[in-house]
């Protein structure tokens, strides 16, 4: 196979570490595109290398911001070359009823989760049209395609990568650029972990398959729509939610 280089933002968080693996033992190459402020980086090369996941290649920038942004990608061509496959992995969650919602919590949203999608895409999106060749695949969210109360800024923001996924499919289709979503529904990190215990088991429970997905899950639809054969899917948005709400 043609080793690819990816890059993956969020990558030393829950779904990005798994995501980082899952591209690796493809036989990519991986750009592991951390937060400038985490402060972790060291320990979690460390533990990746001790799992045998040797060549990870950490860039830092903030995903929210467009020069930090601009500096991490050439950084990040400038270590491993140019970009084949680009994850926008990297969110957050700031939860509340929309009635006591701040302007603060909606703009951080927005700008984190969806206008990154801007910084990010746009330093790799016409360099892969040039090569006739690339990957996007954008973290949406089950949230994104149904709503969900206490979630107007984070279902807004994800139901934006949905509508930009679609866009810039129909603007790469000619040049061997696939662009597409995925949809998961609750995984087993951090972010969920944030949610009350008593609301967290409300929400198992409205699952049909009765559990949390596992990071690897997501992972695997990662590797599978970075794929080769994955050419000719593009504009999808891959819903994986344990049954709990289907389009
Ligand atoms: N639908 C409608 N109304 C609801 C509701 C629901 N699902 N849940 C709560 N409410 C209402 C309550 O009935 C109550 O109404 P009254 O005031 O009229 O009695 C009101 O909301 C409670 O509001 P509060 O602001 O007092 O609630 P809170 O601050 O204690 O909690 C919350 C608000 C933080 C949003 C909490 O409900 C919550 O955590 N909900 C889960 C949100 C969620 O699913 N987040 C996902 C995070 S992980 C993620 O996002 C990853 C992913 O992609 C899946
Ligand atoms: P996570 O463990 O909290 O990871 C999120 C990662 O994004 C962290 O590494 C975080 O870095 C990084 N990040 C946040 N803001 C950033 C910024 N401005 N610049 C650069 N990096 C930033 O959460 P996760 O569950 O893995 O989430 C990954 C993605 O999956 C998110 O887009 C999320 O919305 C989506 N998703 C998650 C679930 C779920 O149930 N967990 C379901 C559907 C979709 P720091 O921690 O250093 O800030």
């Amino acid at each position: 196979m043609t080793q690819r280089v990816a890059l993956v933002t969020g990558a030393m968080g829950g779904l990005g570490t798994a995501i980082c693996q899952e591209l690796a033992k493809a036989g990519h190459k991986v750009v592991a595109a951390y937060h400038p402020q985490f402060d972790n980086k060291d320990a979690w090369m460390q533990e990746q290398e001790a799992a045998g996941f040797k060549d990870f290649i950490p860039v830092a920038g903030d995903v929210a911001d467009l020069a930090s942004v601009q500096a991490m990608m050439a950084d990040a061509e400038a270590k491993a070359g140019a970009i084949d496959i680009l994850v926008n992995n990297a969110g957050i969650t700031s939860d509340k009823m929309f009635a006591k919602m701040e302007r603060e919590q909606w703009d951080a949203v927005i700008n984190t989760n969806l206008s990154s999608l801007f910084n990010v895409t746009k330093q790799v999106s016409a360099k892969m049209a040039e090569r006739g060749w690339g990957r996007i695949i954008n973290i949406s969210s089950v949230n994104g395609v149904k709503g969900q109360a206490g979630q107007a800024n984070y279902s807004a923001a994800k139901a934006g990568v949905i509508g930009f996924t679609k866009a810039l499919a129909q603007e790469l289709a000619k040049k061997g650029v696939t662009v597409n979503a995925i949809a998961p529904g609750y995984v087993a990190t951090k972010m969920v972990m944030k949610i009350k215990p008593e609301i967290l088991q409300g929400i198992v429970d409205s699952v049909p398959m009765k559990r949390l997905a596992k990071p690897e899950e997501v992972g695997f639809a990662v590797a599978f729509l970075a794929d080769e054969l994955s050419g000719f899917t593009t504009g999808a948005t891959l819903n994986m939610n344990g049954g709990l709400y289907y389009q």
